[in-house]
């Protein structure tokens, strides 16, 4: 993938979060999502060395790794995810060189702002920067960091955050189908409204989370309709299934239906049938697929009373942001971060 072209000795790239605006625990189901970039991320700076080793300095925590470039070993933490990202480099073919890794970020992590897919996408494109090779393909790209994801953090992720933080547009969110992997930006200008998040106070791990369990009982449902992904399951047919897996085909089925439904909204300026969808999604996350935590229930209700239009945890959920659409004059609640679609991952000038 790429075509390899000069060597450099330094190379900084950035990769930002995301955050999906609709469309959620639908990606690993073949379905439908709406996500975009945000201007917040990690920015990770190489510089070429001599030796045969990889070594990375985490300066927001602090720490440091250190590991050998052909036989990256296991580890925790984030340092799974920068070996893994060397490894699975490797393991494609793709051109890695012995480097200094300076990783910072300023998206919060276990927030669900996508703080894993921005250090994978900045650590590739990084490394491949120092090969040359920066014209690596996009979509095979989010497939490889998304392998990261599930081959050393365990995590069972999809693809919708590396897609976003990699394919992110500036004004743009992007609608993803998962099945084919056809991506189409959709202008997402929301004027005097504002979209902002919300730490629910409560961190959550993919790995760790009911995450990797509802990925397992979509599998299963799917098996049981007998069909390729729930992509293609219908309402009808869940109600022969038994409780949880009959709520779990409703939350997929009915979650990509309103992503198209938040697309036309938008397409016709109201804001406030978008806000009414988020709601919408926030209901069925809780009540059909049980992502939600009281914390999170907390926050999103403390917004509803604040006048948000709609209210919805984001990302993987069991905990970590909530998003929320406020009409105009509506301010942003203390903590708030407020987030507009942002250009995604780029080479910086060194
Ligand atoms: C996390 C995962 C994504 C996706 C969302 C839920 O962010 O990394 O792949 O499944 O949860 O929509």
């Amino acid at each position: 993938m790429g075509r390899c072209s000069v060597e450099r000795e330094r190379a900084v790239a950035f990769g930002p979060g995301r955050v999906n605006l609709i469309g959620e625990h639908t990606d690993y189901n073949d379905g439908l999502s709406l996500p975009f970039a945000i201007a917040d991320g990690v920015t990770v700076s190489a510089t070429a060395r001599g030796d045969g080793e990889i070594v990375a300095r985490a300066h927001d925590l602090g720490e440091e790794d250190r590991f050998a470039l052909d036989a990256p070993p296991r580890a925790d933490g984030w340092r799974a995810f920068v070996r893994g990202a060397v490894a699975e480099l490797r393991a494609a073919g793709l051109p890695v060189r012995a480097a200094s890794l300076e990783i910072r970020g300023t998206v919060p992590t276990g927030a669900g702002l996508s703080s894993s897919a921005a250090l994978e996408v900045a650590m590739c494109l990084a490394l491949l920067a120092l090969s040359g090779a920066e014209d690596a393909d996009r979509l095979e790209l989010a497939r490889l960091c998304s392998r990261v994801e599930n081959e050393w953090v365990g995590a069972r992720t999809g693809l919708l955050d590396q897609t976003a933080s990699l394919l992110g547009e500036r004004d743009r969110a992007l609608r993803i189908d998962f099945r084919t992997l056809d991506v189409r930006p959709v202008a997402l200008k929301t004027g005097d409204w504002r979209l902002v998040t919300v730490d629910s106070g409560e961190a959550h791990s993919h790995a760790g989370s009911g995450y990797n369990e509802r990925r397992r009982e979509c599998a299963e449902a799917a098996r049981e309709l007998g069909v390729a992904s729930l992509r293609d399951a219908t309402p009808e047919a869940a109600t022969a299934l038994p409780d949880p897996l009959d709520r779990r085909i409703r939350h997929v089925v009915e979650e990509n239906a309103r992503v198209d439904a938040t697309i036309e909204a938008l397409a016709a300026g109201d804001l406030a049938a978008v806000g009414a969808l988020l709601d919408a999604s926030h209901v069925s996350l809780r009540d059909l697929y049980d992502a939600s935590t009281p914390a999170v229930e907390r926050t999103v209700r403390a917004l509803r009373d604040a006048g948000a239009a709609g209210a919805r945890m984001v990302g993987g959920g069991f905990g970590g942001h909530v998003l929320a659409l406020l009409p105009p004059r509506v301010a942003p609640p203390e903590g708030a971060i407020v987030v507009a679609p942002s250009a995604g991952a780029r080479l910086l000038r060194t």
